[in-house]
């Protein structure tokens, strides 16, 4: 589940600050939409194009990435190892804040960011065990590698979703937690995975569903993130 060391943890924030950040976001983009390209990657991170760019160079000497002119970023395997290590690492952060201190569930992406480094392969074992090996974040996104992973990240959008069809939401897409506002948003709605939901109205901008008996109207900017299934599959 767990493949790399304290040391190694240790050894790559030396060498380059920044490269976890990068590795996991390219794991996400990948993940996600099949190919990476440098104006989403920078997009993600909040930096700018060229700074991604001078990155990826670095990421690429470090033999984490590759990227041949014109194409898609790619992971070196050692690259995937750090990528799918550390995001576990923040998906169980995700779970102790949540679960376990109460904190809140929109703020918790933020924290898991800024703590998903520090935790030793001994803790990231440890909490694995101790929430009985989760297979999603408590956003609903998979754990790299789990059961059902595929299934997850191919789900269709809320923004697309039949009329009048009983739905589950079952995700919140990891651009969609990086979006300003956007987890805000759907804890004040009471949009979280597994509530169940019905689109009776669409117009250009907004969707209107009904949820817990509930008239919500969300922007199509927001439901463009949040992914479902349709109830009883
Ligand atoms: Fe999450």
């Amino acid at each position: 589940m767990n493949r790399i060391s304290d040391q190694e943890l240790l050894d790559i924030q030396k060498q380059f600050p920044s490269a976890l950040s990068y590795l996991t976001s390219i794991f996400i983009i990948n993940r996600e939409y099949g190919k990476v390209g440098n104006s989403r990657l920078a997009s993600r991170l909040k930096v700018s194009k060229p700074a991604a760019n001078q990155a990826m160079g670095r990421l690429k000497k470090l033999g984490y990435a590759e990227q041949a002119p014109y194409e898609s970023i790619r992971l070196t395997s050692e690259g995937l190892r750090f990528a799918e290590s550390v995001l576990i690492r923040h998906y169980l952060i995700e779970h102790l804040l949540i679960s376990k201190l109460d904190y809140p569930w929109e703020k918790s992406d933020d924290e898991a960011q800024r703590l998903q480094a520090s935790l030793s392969e001994d803790f990231t074992k440890y909490l694995y065990e101790y929430f009985g090996h989760p297979r999603t974040c408590p956003h609903g996104n998979p754990f790299p590698g789990a059961l059902g992973e595929e299934e997850l990240i191919n789900a269709e959008r809320v923004s697309k979703a039949p009329m009048l069809t009983d739905l589950v939401l079952i995700r919140i897409t990891e651009e969609g937690e990086a979006r300003d506002g956007l987890l805000p948003f759907c804890h004040k709605m009471d949009l979280y995975p597994g509530k169940k939901l019905q689109v009776n109205a669409r117009d250009d901008q907004n969707i209107t569903v009904i949820m817990d008996d509930k008239e919500i109207r969300i922007p199509l900017e927001i439901a463009g993130f949040l992914c479902y299934r349709p109830l009883g599959d």
